[in-house]
Order: structure tokens, then C-alpha cells, then sequence
């Protein structure tokens, strides 16, 4: 299927973009992130210099974090890929922007919280923000179907690793801060994976291809971060987000929500990649095993 054939495919489904988008603000719950950070923790970092001796929070809570923070610092990429590939039209604009919004004060509250807290060195956090957006992350998805199945696996994937992290913080305000991430997050995944479907009933055909493309290789976006690897490994040691959880929680019930099991009726070419899709668990769940060996993990 050519790439201007899906793109018709996406413009044709923008009445269920416009529908999905009113069902997410009515759903929503609506939140502060000021309301939630310490600020009577908050001391001058002039009068009184960051030392790790302060924090109050695990190493392992700290690099969770900072790694989820980066993440959410990638937000204009994340925007202009949303912007460049898919229709200017009025559905898809006022999606966008609502959904940058909201995904912007994600940033500005794990931030605001980590200074006011203390749990992170306030230079070498500003040092490493700058150098992740300086380095710039190109998605390799162009292709409208390839976006919304990347997004839906994403939002489903920062959802769990911000409740993940949030709870191995043992600090009241962490965990609140990031149980509200991880909400605003599902309701991202709710909206993403219900387009991929309104695209499914219309053409499953194409959209498998995305799926397929998605799934098969799947990465955090991180490669921009400084200390990505170090940082990962800190990170699916600690449980927070490895691949056992993204197999468990995130590729198993995207397959369930879009039934690609069911699908019947499919051309050889599109039942092909059904069998693609269904055969790509199994393939992490080998990685997986072969990891937590190799760390000595046990989940006997
Ligand atoms: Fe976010
Ligand atoms: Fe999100």
C-alpha cells in the first residue's frame, strides 16, 4: 500500500479524530501540578548548593525520574512529527495542539518537582535537558498508520513506566505527581489506540503494516539522551520499565484491544503480518529471559 494511500485512509477517518478528541476532554480529569509539588521544601540553590547528601529519594527512583523527564523533554519532536506527517486539517490540528498542551505540563511538573525536592543536581539535570533537545530525536515513522500505532504503544509504554516510577519513590508527592502523568497518559493511549481502530474496521490491510512495523523493534525514544544505556539498565533493573513489562503491560494488551487475533477474512498478504504481529510476544519474551539472566533477575 503506498504512502499517499494511507494518508487517505487517515483523512477519511477525521470525523472519528474530531469525535475521539471531545470524548477525551469530557473524560479527562482536569489537574494542577502546582498543587502537588513541595514547594515548602523549596531553598535557594545560591544560599544553599546541591548536595547528594539532600535527597530524599533512591538512587533508583532518581534515575526513573530524570529518564522519564528526558523523555518528555523531547516533546517538540514528538509535536512537528505529529504536525509534518499527518492531514492540516482542522480535526488533526486541534488535536495536536491540545494533546502538546497537556503533554507539556508533564515536563514543567516532574521538573518543578525534582528541584523543589532536592533529588536531583540542578545543573547537571539543566545540563542534560539542554543536550537532549540540542541532540534532537528524528522518529523514523512517516507513514500516518506507523505514527498512530508508535503513539498508542508509546502512551500505553510512558503510562506504565510514570506509575512505575512514581511508586518506587516512597515520597507522597512523587508518587501523586506521577499517578496524574500516568492518567493524563492513558487517556493519550485511550485516544490513539481508538484512531488505530476506526482505521482497522476501515482497511485492516494497511494499518497491519504499521502495527507490524511498530511492535517489530519497538525502543523508548532515548537514543538523545546522554547516558541513555546506563540510564535504561538502572531503569529495568529497578522494575520501573524493562522488557518483560513492556510484553506484559503494554504489546499484550495492545493486541488484545485491537483484536488482531480475530481479524478473519484477511488477503494472504495482511494475514501474513497478522501472523507477524501474533508471533512478535513471543520474540520479547525470549529477549526478555535472555536479559534478566544475564542481570541474574528472578521472577521464579
Ligand atoms: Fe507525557
Ligand atoms: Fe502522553
Amino acid at each position: 500500500m503506498a504512502l499517499n494511500e494511507n494518508y487517505e485512509l487517515v483523512e477519511a477517518i477525521e470525523p472519528d479524530v474530531a469525535r475521539l478528541t471531545e470524548e477525551h476532554k469530557a473524560r479527562r480529569t482536569h489537574w494542577y501540578f502546582h498543587d502537588i509539588v513541595p514547594w515548602e521544601r523549596g531553598e535557594s540553590f545560591r544560599d544553599k548548593p546541591w548536595d547528594v547528601s539532600q535527597c530524599t529519594i533512591s538512587e533508583n527512583a532518581r534515575t526513573s525520574l530524570v529518564l522519564n523527564l528526558l523523555t518528555e523533554d523531547n516533546l517538540p519532536y514528538y509535536h512537528s512529527l505529529i504536525e509534518q506527517n499527518l492531514p492540516k486539517t482542522s480535526a488533526f490540528t486541534a488535536w495536536n495542539h491540545l494533546w502538546t498542551a497537556e503533554e507539556g505540563q508533564h515536563a514543567i511538573g516532574i521538573r518543578s518537582y525534582l528541584l523543589t525536592s532536592r533529588n536531583c543536581d540542578p545543573d547537571e539535570l539543566e545540563d542534560d535537558r539542554m543536550a537532549t533537545v540540542i541532540n534532537g530525536y528524528e522518529p523514523t515513522y512517516d507513514d500516518p498508520t506507523e505514527i498512530f500505532a508508535y503513539t498508542a504503544v508509546q502512551e500505553l509504554a510512558t503510562r506504565v513506566s510514570h506509575r512505575n516510577a512514581g511508586k518506587i519513590t516512597d515520597d507522597p508527592a512523587a508518587y501523586e505527581m506521577m499517578k496524574n502523568i500516568a492518567a493524563d497518559e492513558n487517556h493519550h493511549y485511550i485516544f490513539y489506540k481508538s484512531v488505530m481502530q476506526a482505521m482497522l474496521d476501515q482497511s485492516p490491510e494497511t494499518v497491519l503494516a504499521g502495527i507490524f512495523k511498530t511492535l517489530d523493534g519497538f525502543q523508548m525514544p532515548g537514543v538523545a539522551m546522554p547516558r541513555f544505556v546506563r540510564r535504561s539498565l538502572e531503569v529495568a533493573k529497578a522494575g520501573v520499565y524493562n522488557l518483560r513489562i513492556h510484553h506484559d503491560k503494554v504489546v499484550m494488551p495492545v493486541l488484545r484491544d485491537w483484536r488482531i487475533a480475530n481479524l478473519t477474512g484477511l488477503k494472504p498478504a495482511a494475514a501474513e503480518l497478522q501472523e507477524k504481529i501474533m508471533a512478535v510476544p513471543a520474540q520479547i519474551m525470549e529477549k526478555a529471559e535472555r536479559f534478566e539472566k544475564r542481570m541474574g533477575m528472578s521472577y521464579a
